[in-house]
């Protein structure tokens, strides 16, 4: 076990977990040679491709679509293979949908790197949604055993799966036998702060037949407040040979290397702050020497908070302009609201944007309102409150 692991084993309380953040080491060398020999990076994918990016774009109710995948598509690193996440999908809804045509599920071409997230527990659901799925030419399958919210533990779904580790394991082992695609597993710690309880629980799901965990490391009753457990990542990875992505409180693209060098985590998941700089792909693909998107060569990727405001700009336009071109016209403004809802966090002044563009009643109002925003330079700022 590596040393560093090993001291972060005894780490649990709130105390402890700053410290272990703060001790970190500061240099942050290339990573490209500690990817490649990731486990992530060993498994081979529905597309043929073995993933050579260490960024994984997380599911997001409402937000992970094909527009929002289009614009953080624009930012990765031009040739890599990558991993992108739909928002998660309900297996009771799936198999009566014309899937590839929903909002939740379409796609755009050439999109053949994503996970789509199931919802549920039901092998017939499971089964009949994995046939649907089969439109869109999966990646690989994940099973949410993440969600913390109260409609979806009243089903028995999402988190509420982790407080019944034969349950869960029976739900694996029939998704497992159905498809023969990469099949993942996104966990929080689970209902209580049990590390015991939380790596025997990722043992039974490696036995069950799961490829890789994605874990964000919070009980369900914290849902996104308070700190991520990192230590946690790091006991998972140490006690499993399958891969393990870490997810959680990624804000800068520092932070995706400083968590892998504190977790030895295979890959590392990105929600919330892809709403503020989706360009943290790009970020994180120059420090490990890739070179810029398709369309932007020649370009350094956006880093004072000057340059990064005017991208922000530009990634809102080109949202608006995706949402334009791939959803129905009552279908946008929600989508463009929430998408502000949480990238407004870390926009100067973006709270009175968020505000104004809720009033709007079309999405061509909103991009006057935006238009009028940016018409002043703007901010970003490297990091906000997540509470
Ligand atoms: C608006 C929103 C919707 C989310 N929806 C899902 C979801 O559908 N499935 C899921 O597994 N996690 C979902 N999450 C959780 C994120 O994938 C991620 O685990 C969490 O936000 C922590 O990562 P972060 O600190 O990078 O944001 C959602 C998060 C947000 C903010």
């Amino acid at each position: 076990m590596n040393a560093e692991i090993q001291t972060q084993e005894h780490l649990s309380d709130a105390h402890s977990e700053a410290s272990f953040r703060t001790s970190l080491p500061s240099h942050l060398a290339l990573r490209t040679s500690h990817f490649r020999s990731s486990r992530l990076a060993q498994l081979t994918f529905g597309n043929g491709k073995h993933v050579d990016f260490p960024i994984v774009f997380a599911p997001m109710a409402g937000l992970s679509h094909v527009a929002f995948r289009q614009v953080v598509r624009s930012y990765l690193p031009a040739g890599v293979s990558a991993l992108l996440f739909t928002e998660m999908l309900s297996t009771r809804l799936l198999p009566d949908e014309d899937v590839g045509h929903t909002p939740q599920t379409q796609v755009a071409p050439g999109e053949e790197d994503l996970i789509p997230q199931l919802l549920g527990n039901d092998e017939g659901l499971i089964e009949k949604s994995l046939e649907k799925l089969q439109a869109i030419r999966p990646a690989g399958i994940d099973i949410n055993m993440g969600c913390p919210v109260s409609k979806v533990l009243k089903h028995n779904w999402g988190v509420a799966l982790m407080g019944d580790i034969g349950y869960a394991e029976k739900v694996v082992r029939q998704t497992r036998r159905l498809t023969a695609l990469p099949l993942s597993v996104k966990m929080r710690t689970g209902l209580t702060d049990d590390p015991e309880y939380l790596v025997d629980f990722a043992r039974m799901l490696q036995e069950a037949g799961a490829d890789w965990i994605t874990l964000h490391p919070r009980i369900q009753a914290h849902h996104r407040k308070g700190s991520a457990k990192w230590s946690y990542i790091a006991r998972v990875r140490e006690a499993v040979r399958i891969p393990v992505v870490g997810n959680g409180d990624i804000q800068e693209s520092e932070d995706v290397l400083r968590m892998q060098d504190a977790t030895g985590c295979d890959g590392v998941m990105v929600a919330r702050a892809s709403t503020a700089r989706p360009w943290i792909f790009w970020q994180v693909g120059e420090s490990l020497g890739l070179p810029p998107p398709a369309g932007r060569e020649g370009e350094r990727a956006p880093r004072t908070p000057a340059e990064e405001g005017r991208e922000y700009c530009r990634a809102l336009n080109h949202f608006c302009d995706e949402l334009e071109q791939r959803f129905l016209a009552e279908q946008q403004l929600p989508r463009l609201r929430l998408f502000l809802a949480w990238g407004h966090k870390w926009l100067f002044f973006g709270h009175y944007l968020s505000t104004r563009v809720n009033r709007c009643t079309d999405l061509p109002a909103a991009r006057k309102v935006i238009d009028t925003f940016f018409a002043e330079s703007k901010t970003i700022q490297p990091r906000t409150s997540l509470q």
